[in-house]
């Protein structure tokens, strides 16, 4: 039998007013929210303490990129803001992942690893040289994210069936480029239903647009959370 997944609302939106509003009206109904690179930009950390104060979890979705010693200072922040997880490019390397994990070992915030994003089309990786193809280059990604520490992986839904098969149980997948059946593609190349994510046993589903621009983000909600069941 399949688990069932939890819903990750992407809170891309870009004032903190907004940002409450959706926490308030879908909480707990969702109980993670994800503050992402434009709320984080428009609002600080002050967002993730507030979304905190409700009950609700906040994923920090930041995709640190950077030197080890930096990404190491940067997890230590995450930690101290209390976010349930955050995300960090593998590209980083595996000094700088080895790093990060070894700074948020002893707290409860899980460390996620991006591999190649749900945008990127597989001509743009062999443009740039990349031998493997792209599932290859996120297993590769993914099997090093693992080895120095990582609790899981962003991957596509795609991926996700493959990631759970060579790197087991004990490592969480996170699946965004969700959308329900006959809704626009927007940005993403790699998409898949909430079903097809938890057929691939998925952890997490991130969902941002299909809700935020929904008519009756509730009931939308209400479809994903029945995914599963
Ligand atoms: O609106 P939509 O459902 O496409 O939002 C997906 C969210 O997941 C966005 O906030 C995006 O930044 C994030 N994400 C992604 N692909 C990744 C990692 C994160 O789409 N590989």
């Amino acid at each position: 039998m399949n688990h069932k997944p939890q819903l990750i609302l992407a809170l891309d939106v870009n004032t903190h007013k907004q940002a409450m509003r959706w926490v308030n009206l879908l909480y707990p109904k969702v109980r993670i929210f994800k503050v992402g690179l434009q709320l984080y930009t428009a609002c600080g950390p002050q967002i993730i303490k507030d979304i905190r104060k409700t009950g609700a979890q906040v994923f920090l979705d930041l995709k640190f990129n950077d030197i080890p010693n930096t990404m190491a200072c940067a997890a230590a922040e995450a930690v101290k803001l209390g976010a349930a997880m955050f995300t960090v490019h593998t590209l980083s390397g595996p000094t700088a992942l080895k790093e990060v994990a070894r700074v948020c070992r002893k707290s409860r915030t899980k460390v996620i690893g991006v591999t190649i994003l749900t945008s990127i089309c597989p001509h743009f990786l062999k443009d740039l040289g990349v031998k493997r193809a792209l599932s290859r280059e996120v297993l590769y990604l993914g099997a090093m994210a693992k080895r120095n520490g990582l609790d899981g992986l962003v991957c596509s839904v795609q991926e996700a069936r493959m990631i759970r098969e060579y790197l087991g149980k004990n490592f969480l997948i996170i699946t965004p480029g969700i959308r329900p059946q006959g809704y626009k593609q927007d940005d993403q190349s790699r998409i898949a239903t909430a079903g097809q994510a938890v057929a691939c046993g998925a952890d997490f589903i991130v969902v941002g647009r299909p809700i935020l621009e929904a008519p009756n983000p509730l009931l939308v909600v209400k479809e994903l959370n029945c995914q599963g069941k």
